[in-house]
């Protein structure tokens, strides 16, 4: 996989290599995604080929700004006013497809609805306008591992024609997933936006729990039970380490214990910089071959922010059995 510089030059490449049906990782404001045109049958399924992922589930649709956006999904009223707050930015809405929308509908796992974003990141843009259509991309890691926050750590994916560094993510999650084609708006998965910033404007948020069965499995893969999976095994709620475990910490509440290695999600408490710094330390944790990773209590809402409730998220689905 060839790494270019964030420079005009990669920017071009990237839309030729997406024109010419190619993947290629390009840096979002939430994590690294593995991009290909979303017309393109054959380009989407190399994605999944890319990522080893075990079925097909549906990738998210990036596109330029909302007229985009409408071109290929229907928004009710409220998408729309979610739209206008959040977009460009963390904040995935499904909403139902339009006929002839053009899109792959592998990439939409056969699906009668997509989910769409507008991202905020300078790069994604520029290769999005410079492309000049839409660009599904999931996660750029293989299925099932951690996102990916550095473009280093996009590099255990084969078959990518290049990939562009954007640095450090800024939010470090993914987006907040919202479905909008039921009679009811349903938090599909916590992100980068907090709810509460959401449910300003929608009022409360659904969960898809509430929903029957057969709704639920088609949201898929994200919420199954382990899906953020490091090879170490995760502690939660932990207020000690113990022989042979690295520690993952948050706020300095582990700092007292022998370790070798203790990492502070945010020594200050800042949720933010928690979620930002959350997958790039539970990989650093994770290659250290430790019996366990010992993880502090972290709250689910902090003070204005929210971030607690993805952070939380992850973190289960990282600590879950599989
Ligand atoms: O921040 C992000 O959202 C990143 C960056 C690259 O944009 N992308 C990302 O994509 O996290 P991915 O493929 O890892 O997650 C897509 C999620 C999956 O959980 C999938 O099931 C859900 O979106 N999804 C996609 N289409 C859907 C649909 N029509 N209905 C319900 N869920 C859908
Ligand atoms: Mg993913």
């Amino acid at each position: 996989m060839q790494i270019l510089p964030p420079e005009p030059a990669a920017i071009r490449a990237a839309a030729r290599a997406l024109r010419e049906g190619q993947l290629v990782v390009l840096p979002t404001e939430t994590v690294y995604g593995l991009g290909a045109d979303a017309r393109n049958d054959l380009a989407i399924a190399a994605i999944y080929a890319a990522k080893g992922r075990p079925r097909f589930n549906p990738l998210i649709l990036h596109v330029t700004d909302l007229a985009a956006a409408e071109a290929i999904v229907v928004l009710p009223p409220l998408a729309l006013r979610l739209a206008e707050a959040f977009w460009p930015g963390p904040l995935t809405l499904v909403a139902p497809l339009r006929p002839n929308a053009g899109v792959s509908s592998l990439a939409l796992a056969g699906l009668t609805s997509a989910a769409i974003r507008v991202p905020a990141h300078p790069l994604m843009r520029a290769v999005l306008a410079e492309f000049g259509g839409p660009i599904a991309a999931p996660s750029a890691n293989r299925s099932g591992r951690l996102s990916p926050t550095t473009v280093e750590a996009c590099r255990e994916l084969a078959d990518v024609a290049l990939a562009i560094d954007g640095g450090p993510c800024l939010h470090g999650l993914e987006s907040t997933i919202v479905s909008l084609t039921g009679p009811f708006i349903l938090l599909l998965r916590a992100g980068a936006l907090p709810r509460e910033q959401i449910e300003a404007i929608t009022g409360p948020l659904g969960s898809p729990e509430g929903e029957s069965e057969g709704e639920l499995k088609i949201t898929a893969p994200g919420m199954l039970a382990s899906h953020y999976a490091p090879d170490t095994a995760l502690r939660l709620a932990a207020h000690d380490v113990r022989a042979g475990e690295a520690a993952l910490d948050f706020h300095g509440q582990l700092a007292g214990f022998a370790t070798r290695l203790r990492l502070d999600l945010s020594p200050a408490g800042d949720l933010t910089e928690a979620a930002a710094n959350l997958f790039a330390f539970l990989r650093t944790l994770d290659s250290m071959g430790a019996r366990c990773i010992a993880v502090a209590p972290i709250p689910d809402f902090g003070p204005g922010q929210g971030l607690g409730e993805a952070i939380n998220d992850r973190l289960r689905r990282a600590a879950a059995p599989r």
